[in-house]
């Protein structure tokens, strides 16, 4: 197995933090750096098994800034990113857009920049994965067809124009440098560490408590779930073995 540097953005978040401890556990050659701004959303308490673990480092950073994101490159001679850090609430991104732009956009692009300036042109062995949301393809349907990844970029909330931008450019680094990228579009993930602002804890607490359950719309929505452990898994395999430039 080839040694490996890998800078996981948004690992003490919900998503972020389960691959963390994935990748620490299943590969102890590979080194793992958590680069985390802990926000509202990171919890460095999601990590409490494994932050002692000698092939795990934590980095605390906002993605934006482009000096720090440069050091942690080169401190730690990272070969690869897989890209989890973003504001990802829909409601958050009702109220206030720009930040969504800011760290989903321009963080984004940030990274890419300090990946492209550190690897200069020398591509071997590299891999920009970014983890992207089926929501840039906006609404299902209601008959049973799914999205693929050829359906077309029709976001609909601030959070999922962001997250499409984000998208675009990760592209536009494969097509104009020939960075080596890769992009996955899950769907809505459950399971252990969400915050408890999205709807499946949301629900469960407030069933508890006996409160209204908050429904988009009339409630005619539809939602594909994804259990955060498989999804976690879903990413190991294609950062090692998805197709460059593919979604
Ligand atoms: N949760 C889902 O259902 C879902 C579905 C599809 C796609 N996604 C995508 O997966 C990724 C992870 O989602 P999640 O649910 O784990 O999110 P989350 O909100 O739980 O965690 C985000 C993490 O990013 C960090 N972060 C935020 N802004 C940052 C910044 N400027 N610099 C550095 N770190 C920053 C936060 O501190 C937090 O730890 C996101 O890119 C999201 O768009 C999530």
């Amino acid at each position: 197995m080839q040694k490996k540097s890998i800078l996981i953005t948004g690992g003490a978040g919900f998503i972020g933090s389960h691959v963390v401890r994935l990748f620490t556990k299943k590969y102890p050659d590979y080194k793992i750096v958590n680069l985390d701004k802990l926000t509202y959303a990171g919890n460095l308490e999601n990590l409490k098994d494994i932050e002692n673990l000698p092939n795990y480092a934590f980095e605390k950073c906002d993605i934006c800034d482009a000096e720090k994101v440069a050091k942690i490159f080169e401190n730690h001679n990272i070969d690869s990113v897989i890209h989890l850090a973003a504001e990802s609430h829909v409601d958050r991104s009702i109220e206030d857009p720009l930040c969504f732009a800011r760290t989903n956009v321009l963080g984004t692009l940030t990274l890419l920049n300090a990946a492209k300036n550190f690897w200069k042109g020398d591509f071997n062995g590299r891999l920009f994965y970014h983890i992207s949301t089926d929501e840039v393809y906006g609404s299902l349907n209601n008959d049973g067809s799914f999205f693929t990844e050829t359906t077309r970029y029709t976001p609909h909330s601030p959070y999922s124009a962001s997250k499409a931008s984000s998208d675009h450019f990760v592209r536009a680094f494969h097509d104009t440098y020939g960075m080596p990228t890769i992009v996955t579009n899950c769907s809505n993930n459950y399971g252990p560490y969400q915050f408890p602002e999205k709807l499946i804890p949301l629900f469960i607490n407030n069933i508890r408590k006996s409160k209204p359950l908050p429904v988009y719309g009339k409630g005619e929505n539809i939602r594909d779930w994804l259990f955060v452990e498989d999804h976690a898994r879903a990413i190991d395999m294609i950062f090692h073995n998805g197709k460059i430039a593919e979604t």
